[in-house]
């Protein structure tokens, strides 16, 4: 077991949770707590007996963003080098799901890391923002490119240009998170959702997750020319079978490729 210094890693049966931990800075993104969660989340990846991996922080907060008082030394030439962006690379070409269980605070990168990740379940108490404008700079981690594909070009405008936060509940109408749960109910309902995924055949979860992916990056003809070929594919496994035959039959699924 690698050991971490900024994040928690734990598995439950087939899911795997990331809790990121750094308290007292509110689990600011420092340069080592992105390299050990791209490090931790892509063994996950890597790992057979994970389907799903949830990313989570504290009640209080998320992530309040990349680590301001880090970043106060660095230049031009620094962040052109990519040492702070470029790091999570890796994380963004997983083909295992990831969920993101935000309470309190998504601020800045964490708000960014939370719209890397497939399915946002939100606490009452999240509040999401990109308040990179009130430092002079703009999101960095993906934020203005996520932000608008997610809540449309006004809301994303609105919010990254005043700054201001927005509650679980106007992100929820907005289509920023998936679904809200009281904050006492986040990690179970993370867990529970993970599951659910965990337990369907990998083949359909990685082409369902390639193909969304391309919804947010490729025109609707290519879109849907890499669906037909994805969906087709999909009868060549053995999964296919199964899971047409359990209905067919009225029984549970038993799929082999988890
Ligand atoms: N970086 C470094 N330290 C941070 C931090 C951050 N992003 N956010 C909070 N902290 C630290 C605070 O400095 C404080 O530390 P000390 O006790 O040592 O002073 C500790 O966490 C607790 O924070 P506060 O005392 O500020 O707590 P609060 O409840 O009064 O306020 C908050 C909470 C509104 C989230 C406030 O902390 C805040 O505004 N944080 C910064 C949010 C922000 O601007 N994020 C964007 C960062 S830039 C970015 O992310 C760039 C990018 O896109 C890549």
């Amino acid at each position: 077991q690698t050991q971490y210094t900024a994040i928690i890693t734990e598995t439950q049966g087939r899911v795997a949770t990331i809790t990121l931990n750094r308290p007292e800075a509110l689990n600011a993104l420092s340069n080592t707590l992105i390299a050990e969660l791209v490090e931790a989340a892509t063994a996950f990846d890597a790992d057979p007996n994970i389907g799903a991996i949830v990313i989570t922080g504290s009640e209080r907060a998320f992530a309040a963003g990349a680590d301001i008082k880090a970043m106060l030394e660095l230049e031009y030439s620094d962040i052109l080098a990519g040492g702070l962006t470029s790091t999570w690379n890796g994380f963004e070409q997983m083909l295992t799901p990831t969920i993101a269980a935000v309470s309190g605070f998504a601020l800045g990168g964490g708000c960014e890391l939370a719209m890397m990740c497939d399915i946002i379940i939100a606490a009452d108490s999240a509040k999401f923002g990109q308040p990179e404008i009130n430092l002079g700079v703009i999101p960095g981690f993906g934020g203005t490119q996520r932000l608008p594909r997610a809540i449309g070009k006004y809301k994303a405008a609105d919010m990254i240009l005043t700054g201001r936060m927005m509650g679980a509940e106007e992100a929820e109408r907005s289509g920023l998170v998936s679904r809200v749960v009281p904050a006492a109910e986040l990690r179970e309902a993370a867990q529970q959702v993970a599951e659910v995924i965990a337990s369907k055949s990998r083949p359909s979860v990685q082409a369902a997750l390639s193909t969304l992916q391309a919804a947010e990056e490729t025109s609707l003809a290519e879109g849907l020319r890499l669906e037909r070929t994805a969906f087709a594919a999909l009868f060549a496994t053995e999964d296919q079978t199964e899971g047409m035959r359990a209905f067919a039959e009225k029984r549970e699924a038993n799929f082999k490729h988890r």
